[in-house]
């Protein structure tokens, strides 16, 4: 038998709610995802665990002895860290972070979690563009940092732990809203909303577009990655953002990302220290919730990931 916790846990939230698609709620996973993990707890056991009657779901016999046995155990395995946490002294503690501006739109909900387990915990959060980020680097003032690419001549230990795709949008009455594959040279008769200089998004789009050859035209420059989509949806040009930052918008119908060839351009989110900073326990706990939970917590798929970096990387901003 090699059954998982992450099957017990799935498992476990569909029982309780006799619900896949509530379960999938809770675990911000995908009604599959939840679906697959169930189906793979069944075939480890050798037992079904549901039964479908018209549209609704019952624990089969063998499965309410499952449903008893993993909550014992998840109960377990959450004594168990509540002990290691308080041995560790992460009862109490602070962390400090600062943020690139883009990533403040999954880092609160990933703090939530972490706050949630560790109560004790006080966090001091700053929200910034990459340049500030690198000056708070330099001068030691943070705990941690969460960035794109780090640059190549700092001393820092670094490690990827999301993607972050970088998509164009425009409104959905745009011309090209419905154009397949759209010529990157296409793009020069666009005009493009950019963020303002020190932005880790801006500095990814000019290289982009210098590597390729594009010249586009920029129209206002804008402070932060909100007006950016006001201006697009206000037919003022077109934006290149995070795709973290349109999900809503994009659920909404307000804005739409154009199909574009060598689109998107792929970054990543990365966790950063000065390089021999001794973390401390929180700090470390809060890098490696990072790095191992965060796509689970956010409901992404399976990530692709540079390595780890513990000095300074060959690979540019
Ligand atoms: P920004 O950073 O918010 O400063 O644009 C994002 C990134 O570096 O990708």
């Amino acid at each position: 038998m090699n059954i998982t916790l992450r099957q017990l846990r799935v498992f476990s939230a569909v029982a309780r709610h006799l619900s896949f698609t509530r379960a999938a709620e809770e675990l911000c996973l995908t009604q599959p995802a939840v679906s697959m993990q169930v189906k793979q707890l069944e075939n480890q056991l050798d037992v079904p665990l549901f039964e479908h009657l018209g549209k609704k779901i019952f624990l089969t016999e063998m499965g309410k002895e499952v449903y008893h046995y993993s909550r014992s155990i998840l109960q377990q395995i959450d004594e168990l860290q509540g002990v290691l946490n308080s041995m560790k002294g992460l009862g109490k503690g602070r962390l400090k972070i600062s943020v690139a501006s883009t990533a403040n739109y999954f880092i609160p909900v990933l703090l939530a979690g972490f706050c949630q387990r560790y109560p004790g915990v006080t966090v001091s959060l700053d929200v910034t563009n990459r340049e500030t980020l690198l000056t708070q680097l330099a001068d030691n003032e943070v705990d941690l940092v969460v960035m794109g690419q780090p640059p190549e001549d700092m001393d820092l230990g670094y490690e990827a732990f999301l993607e972050n795709p970088l998509v164009i949008v425009a409104p959905p009455e745009h011309l090209l809203a419905k154009e397949k594959k759209i010529p990157l040279q296409r793009l020069e008769q666009e005009v493009f909303l950019v963020r303002e200089p020190g932005s880790g998004t801006r500095i990814a789009m000019e290289r982009f577009f210098a590597q390729h050859d594009v010249r586009i035209t920029t129209g206002m420059e804008v402070g932060s990655n909100e007006a950016i989509k006001q201006s697009v949806q206000a037919g003022l040009g077109l934006g290149l953002l995070s795709r973290d930052t349109v999900e809503m918008e994009l659920a909404l119908g307000r804005l739409v990302i154009l199909n574009v060839a060598e689109f998107p351009i792929m970054r990543y989110w990365y966790v950063v220290n000065r390089h021999g900073k001794r973390l401390s326990v929180v700090a470390q706990a809060f890098k490696d919730y990072l790095i191992k939970e965060s796509p689970l917590l956010l409901g992404k798929g399976e990530q692709r990931l540079p390595g780890r970096v513990e000095k300074k990387s060959r690979s540019s901003a």
